[in-house]
């Protein structure tokens, strides 16, 4: 880990309105302090509910260096614990995902119930006492079909965003749906190249062909509801809001996640190559086909995409300074029927050829962030803004952590 106050240098070092200095986005130091100061302590996007259909079902994610489980419970509870045996502590689950109606260690066979109490382990001896080694347990959240987890033992508050999320994402009634497709990729770049990419589409119209035939790439579309501007978006958002919709640009205070509701380009009505639907089943209670694309954000990792057709989260996780992983969940009706009401080629192809366009613009971005050549460059003003708000939210966020260390240091 980076010492505090190096790296507050780094951050006043930070030309505003500018890309980060290069430490931020290849020194493994500044990636250890981005593990401990934010990914180990803020509410983390780990699934979505429907991931996890039954009893049983489980997901497994690295965080850092931790392993989680996440896994639904007989009562249908969602809970997160360290996926570590307490006895000489193997893994327990070794698949990103499956079913199983106990944990079992692979190591020994200790097994353990859904909720982490150690059921049975064998020939321990007369003084053993299961109850007192069940799985440690890891916070874990789960509103509007979406599951957070957090490793800190003082989660942030989140209350505010579960109430938002109530009113803006409800409609889509997440919890309901039903995995269609995931595709999981590893991208050599670091997270935050990869966030930035995403807050931005001054690239889109010359690197994304399959996305900009249904969204439109004008930055004018995701502005503040009080920035007086009228337009197809704020039109839209204005149909939409009347039907029940709740669609307006909202930030939360901390500026840590946000949701707007922006129309497509034209006709378009969902993400695919002819505009028209994906899915013939509309999911939750969206009114109408042309709802658009509900846009949410959480820092640090994840974006999520909410149509009438099917949702589209995406979960990014840090593997390495250089290295991520983003996780892409396509979500319809439970009751659509494959090779009926969809087809998966047709339903993923957008995004699945977006990804692997934005890995490639990432990892460009990481090589030639790595060469001594590389000075921070400035944001537009016009399209570059949701970078600029992503790097200060981290930048913000690390020095308050920084600078609150200290203070407990120094009391
Ligand atoms: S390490 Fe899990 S049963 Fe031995
Ligand atoms: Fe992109």
């Amino acid at each position: 880990m980076m010492p505090n106050t190096d790296l507050l240098s780094l951050l006043d070092a930070r030309r505003p309105l500018h890309s980060l200095p290069q430490p931020f986005y290849n020194d493994p130091e500044v990636y250890q302090s981005d593990l401990a100061h934010i990914w180990y302590r803020e509410w983390i996007f780990a699934a979505a509910s429907a991931e996890l259909p039954k009893a049983g079902s489980y997901v497994t994610v690295q965080l850092g260096v931790y392993s989680v489980i996440i896994v639904r419970g007989a009562d249908k509870v969602i809970r997160a614990f360290h996926n570590s045996c307490r006895h000489r502590g193997s893994r327990i689950c070794t698949a990103h995902s499956g079913t199983a109606p106990k944990l079992v260690c692979p190591y020994h066979q200790w097994t353990y119930e859904l909720d982490g109490r150690l059921l049975w382990a064998r020939d321990m001896g007369p003084d053993f006492n299961p109850a007192d080694h069940g799985l440690g347990a890891v916070q874990c959240r789960e509103f509007q079909g979406m599951v957070y987890i957090c490793l800190a033992n003082q989660a942030p508050d989140i209350s505010l965003l579960e109430a938002k999320a109530a009113e803006y994402m409800a409609p889509h009634d997440t919890a309901s749906l039903k995995v269609a497709h995931q595709s999981r990729i590893v991208e050599q770049g670091n997270w935050k190249l990869v966030m930035e990419n995403n807050r931005e589409c001054y690239h889109c119209s010359s690197n994304h062909p399959e996305l900009c035939v249904t969204f439109p790439d004008d930055p004018n579309l995701i502005l503040a509801a009080d920035d007086g501007v009228e337009n197809i978006g704020t039109r839209h958002i204005e149909r939409c809001e009347a039907a029940g919709l709740p669609s307006k640009y909202l930030i939360d205070p901390q500026e840590q996640w946000r949701f707007v509701r922006v129309p497509f380009v034209g006709e378009a009505v969902s993400y695919t190559m002819d505009g028209k639907p994906a899915c013939a089943r509309r999911v939750g209670m969206v009114p109408f086909n042309d709802a658009g694309a509900l846009l949410y954000f959480h820092y640090p990792n994840s974006w999520n995409h909410f149509l009438s057709d099917k949702v589209i989260t995406f979960r990014m996780m840090p593997v390495g300074p250089q290295e991520t992983e983003v996780t892409t969940t396509w979500l319809v009706h439970k009751d659509a029927v494959e090779g009926v009401d969809y087809d998966v080629e047709r339903l993923t192809k957008v995004w699945i050829a977006t990804n692997d366009e934005d890995r490639r613009i990432v990892e460009e971005n990481q090589r030639g962030v790595n060469t001594p050549g590389y000075r921070p460059g400035p944001y537009s003003p016009v399209h570059e803004l949701g970078v600029n708000q992503f790097v200060d939210w981290y930048c913000n966020r690390m020095r308050d952590r920084l600078t609150g260390q200290a203070a407990i240091a120094a009391e």
